[in-house]
């Protein structure tokens, strides 16, 4: 714990933005010694009870909403009785950071509810000061509203707080499922919540806690597995991210989690649509009720009941039940037997739902028909990047005509200020930036670096191959050997991610091995000579993508090697005595045909910036312990295949892993 100790504000009366000192400190400060002046844009329209005093300017001051020794319930209530509607809906509203930023005072205008950074939507410079900066500033044009609101700030922190340059970066959810590690996990989303509060958001958008059944789903890294009790016992991340009891999440460092895509996001058919050939990602999950309650629903009754998640992400698919109703898919973001009927009251969720990116721009009709839909099916806050204005408008409209009850209203907006109120958001409405030196430090890097030797999975290891000896002559190839950005795959620093060094610091897999080997040379196609070496490395794999980019059938993505990896595995695996392939992929590859050409294989997943993690089992520092999370398809042809199938024949079956101690 790193408690937060507040400074003097000097003279100073009110922050301002672009600051080096903290807003957090300022207003901390001020809160205390009520040094904080009367936002000007406050009071336009201000009710007769607006009680601001000079002692404590904030508007209502004196209300119960703003006494933190009230229960969070009452505070609510208290809070939702001063509302006006057009103030409920624009808590109910979700705009991307960019779409604001050339008219910041419409965050005032509509009384914005939350404002997200989308993959790669990042300050300039990226630095740790100028993100706190930049949602202090978003929050500060918040705060100027009638009852002073604060907003909510949500990110993508799905494998550390990868937006950001400097961050720790652990591997993709699927190896933190190999590791079959729960406090690991933990752990690693402890120190992803550290480093997302220090700089200022408060809300990230994850785990995933998707069952992948076909990893020919472009988001397939993001699943821990295809096993339901697999991806359960990973929600120890809820509780790293949220910590485990309710006040922890007014700490500076835990964020709201948000589980996400509720459900069978994993396990969607896969086809030819009318309009393309891939229909994974944002696809149809054809199932019946028994089906998805044991494989699409079930992470969601713990995550829901033991981890309490404050929110939770419907999913952009549909659902089509085999067993009843009239056999037409149905959009999960205006799916109210799921969401209102399942989740909320059978389930007993007591968090709110937050759409997914533009997700109700999917549903049938017109834009004030999509709206009523997903509202009136239980949806709590609307991600509308760019249509916050046009939703805004819309819902009141709805309301106003009768067409959306506004106890549907209140029941949304009351969640929204639960987690609020929570996060000690109206407290604490600035950045606490007391963590920010933890960002990327050695002690988080080397969890990190733990986690990805976790995950590592031996899958063939003859004539002991591995582990490698410091004092080997040691060849490496391929393209995913020194390639830190095909490492940390997509999701980080931008949305698809991207290939190359220099886009963020870390160690790739080569730097990891010439931290253990002497005599080490590199040649990415395997055009050097090849004489005089003890042992071959080549690592092949994937390159970066995020969503349905990566899936199958889109843009030439296949299971299979690229010819260059084929080519290195032959040259290197030909020309050297011990030949070791390292696989650096989002899921498993078709090796069906390479394996015999070498003498260790082992599946390296997306280990994120530390390779020397992948480096510490090679070389027998740390044992192998990984487990295959996902069943290891023979052929494409064969996904899906998952554990638990009739006929059950792949290549290696669902927690395989070899063990190479010295
Ligand atoms: C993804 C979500 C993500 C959101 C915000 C969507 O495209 O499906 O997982 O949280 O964008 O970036
Ligand atoms: C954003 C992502 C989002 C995606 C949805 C991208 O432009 O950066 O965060 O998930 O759009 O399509």
């Amino acid at each position: 714990m790193h408690p937060h100790t507040p400074r003097t504000p000097g003279t100073r009366q009110r922050r301002r933005t672009g600051s080096r000192l903290t807003g957090t400190l300022l207003a901390t400060a001020a809160l205390l010694a009520g040094a904080l002046t009367a936002p000007t844009a406050a009071g336009a329209d201000a009710s007769s009870d607006d009680r601001t005093t000079a002692t404590d300017p904030r508007p209502q001051a004196q209300a119960p909403y703003r006494n933190a020794k009230l229960p969070v319930d009452r505070r609510v209530a208290d809070l939702l009785g001063r509302m006006t509607l057009a103030e409920k809906v624009g808590q109910m509203t979700q705009a991307e950071r960019a779409a604001v930023d050339g008219d910041r005072d419409q965050i005032t205008r509509l009384g914005l509810g939350s404002l997200l950074s989308g993959g790669g939507s990042t300050p300039k410079p990226n630095t740790p000061e100028a993100w706190a900066d930049m949602v202090d500033a978003y929050q500060e044009k918040a705060l100027a509203t009638r009852l002073g609101i604060p907003l909510l700030y949500g990110v993508d922190s799905v494998h550390g707080h990868n937006n950001l340059v400097g961050a720790t970066v652990f591997p993709h959810n699927m190896a933190m499922g190999a590791t079959r590690d729960p406090q690991l996990v933990r752990r690693a989303a402890e120190i992803t919540a550290t480093e997302t509060r220090a700089t200022g958001p408060q809300w990230a958008f994850a785990p995933c806690v998707c069952v992948v059944r076909d990893v020919r789903w472009g988001r397939s890294y993001e699943s821990y597995g295809e096993d339901p009790d697999l991806v359960t016992r990973m929600e120890s991340a809820i509780d790293g991210l949220q910590g485990t009891r309710p006040e922890d999440l007014a700490r500076p460092d835990r964020v709201l989690a948000s589980a996400k895509h509720f459900a069978g996001d994993g396990d969607t058919e896969y086809g030819t649509s009318t309009t393309g050939t891939y229909t994974l990602d944002q696809g149809v999950t054809v199932t019946d009720h028994e089906s998805f309650n044991r494989i699409d629903l079930a992470p969601y009754v713990p995550a829901v009941r033991k981890h309490h998640v404050g929110t939770i992400m419907p999913s952009y698919s549909s659902v089509k039940w085999t067993d009843a109703g009239d056999g037409k898919p149905v959009k999960m973001s205006a799916h109210k037997e799921l969401l209102t009927d399942v989740l909320k009251s059978k389930i007993g969720f007591d968090g709110f739902l937050i759409s997914d990116w533009e997700a109700i721009h999917q549903l049938p009709g017109d834009y004030a028909a999509q709206v009523r839909a997903s509202v009136n099916a239980g949806m709590d806050m609307f991600m509308e990047p760019y249509a916050a204005p046009k939703f805004v408008e819309t819902l009141i409209k709805e309301v106003e005509a009768g067409r959306v009850e506004t106890s549907r209203i209140d029941d949304a907006v009351s969640r929204i200020l639960r987690a609020k109120f929570r996060l000690g958001l109206f407290e604490k409405p600035y950045t606490d930036r007391s963590n920010a030196d933890t960002i990327g430090s050695p002690a988080h890097r080397a969890v990190a670096r733990e986690a990805v030797a976790k995950s590592q999975v031996l899958l063939k290891n003859s004539g002991g191959a591995l582990p490698l000896k410091k004092s080997q002559k040691i060849y490496v190839a391929g393209v995913n050997a020194d390639d830190l950005g095909n490492q940390a795959g997509g999701w980080t620093v931008t949305w698809q991610g991207q290939s190359g060094n220099g886009h963020f610091p870390g160690t790739t897999i080569l730097g990891g091995i010439k931290e253990h080997a002497e005599q080490v040379t590199y040649s990415q196609d395997a055009a050097a000579p090849t004489e005089g070496n003890d042992v071959g490395v080549v690592v092949v794999g994937e390159t970066p993508y995020a969503e349905g980019m990566g899936d199958v059938g889109n843009g030439g993505h296949t299971l299979n090697l690229s010819a260059a990896d084929k080519a290195n595995i032959d040259r290197v695996c030909g020309a050297i005595e011990t030949c070791v392939v390292l696989d650096v992929a989002g899921r498993p590859q078709i090796v069906t045909d390479e394996l015999a050409k070498t003498d260790a294989f082992v599946m390296s997943w997306l280990p994120g910036a530390e390779g020397g993690g992948v480096a510490d089992v090679l070389f027998g520092r740390t044992p192998f312990t990984g487990k295959l999370p996902v069943t290891w398809p023979r052929s494409e042809a064969q996904e899906p295949i998952n554990v638990g199938d009739t006929d059950y024949d792949p290549l290696f079956r669902y927690g395989f892993g070899l063990s190479a101690r010295r």
